[in-house]
């Protein structure tokens, strides 16, 4: 594969590999397997599809993957009473809260999150662990920033005083990223919709990290010479997946870039495996793997 590009899919299949191979020695030892619950309300297709993959990896990497579907009409105290359930259930060590929730709940996603038990929040999205990210502590940051810091020091990337540019002020991507990037020393920018004049950002940026929900947002105009580029959207355009950039017009003005789909969303499914693994070695007391 060209060495321009950052193989995101690659470097999930070797996390995948070793990940498996420590659980397979945990449940060795312990004689109990992982186990992930997933709670999806509603029927949108793109989250059954995304349930779908993390369950099948799930089964991979040998941990245990309990999905439940609640009606679009739950209500907020529903979904909450189903939340205290897996709270109080042992055999449950990971909780995953599927996003986004039916529009007639949208409002009470954040209320909702801050109901999973801390311990067993494998998204990261309580406010329990989104504040210990404040003090730079990762050990459960949300998965898919987890995922662009693993892919950038995998292909040593450096971040110490670079100018990191990120088109996304979400609770998902953006916004445990800043705290991840200036933990490593970059300097950080933070673009959205009400940002003036957005290209001064881009064209300044070292590494540039987009997940805008448009396709081809990022052209090769709009970019800096060298540029690292991050495509963390996935999008369905004109019959086919794709990301935010202009693949193809971006590809030889950048110093490298994500595929996507094959770059941000496996490793994604990856960390929210390995952050699974860490709440059950938590609850286990398990101190090795
Ligand atoms: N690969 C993966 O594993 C993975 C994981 C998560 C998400 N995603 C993808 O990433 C994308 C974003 O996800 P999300 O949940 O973070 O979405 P989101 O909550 O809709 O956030 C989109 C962000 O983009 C900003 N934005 C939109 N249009 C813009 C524009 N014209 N100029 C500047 N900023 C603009 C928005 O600004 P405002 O805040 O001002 O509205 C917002 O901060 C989606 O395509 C999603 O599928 C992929």
């Amino acid at each position: 594969m060209n060495d321009k590009i950052l193989d995101g899919k690659k470097l999930a299949d070797k996390l995948n590999t070793e990940l498996k191979e420590k659980i397979k020695r945990a449940v060795e030892k312990t004689g109990i397997k992982p186990n992930l619950a997933t709670i999806l309300v509603g029927k949108d297709p793109a989250s059954k599809v995304y349930v779908n993959i993390k369950n099948k990896t799930c089964e991979q990497v040998g941990i245990d993957s309990t999905i439940i579907e609640l009606d679009e009409d739950f209500t907020k105290k529903k979904i909450l009473d189903e939340i205290d359930k897996l709270n109080r259930e042992p055999t449950i060590h990971g909780i995953l809260l599927q996003l986004p929730l039916p529009e007639h709940l949208r409002d009470d996603t954040a209320k909702i999150l801050e109901n999973i038990s801390p311990i067993k929040d494998a998204d990261g999205l309580n406010p329990v662990n989104k504040g210990r990210l404040f003090d730079y502590n990762e050990e459960l940051a949300p998965c898919t920033p987890k995922g662009i810091i693993a892919l950038l020091e995998h292909y040593n990337i450096e971040l110490k005083g670079k100018d990191a540019v990120i088109v996304n002020r979400s609770n998902l991507v953006g916004k445990p990223l800043i705290f991840m990037l200036l933990k490593r020393n970059s300097t950080v920018s933070v673009c959205h919709t009400s940002t003036r004049d957005i290209d001064r950002y881009l064209k300044n940026a070292d590494i540039l990290i987009v997940a805008v929900r448009k396709p081809k947002f990022i052209t090769k105009e709009r970019i800096k010479e060298g540029v690292i580029i991050i495509d963390v959207g996935i999008n369905r355009f004109e019959g086919k997946l794709c990301g935010d950039v202009d693949f193809d017009d971006v590809f030889d003005k950048c110093a490298a870039i994500t595929p996507s789909p094959g770059g941000v969303g496996p490793l994604t499914v990856h960390f929210l495996l390995s952050n699974t693994f860490f709440t059950y070695k938590k609850q286990l007391n398990l101190t090795e793997f």
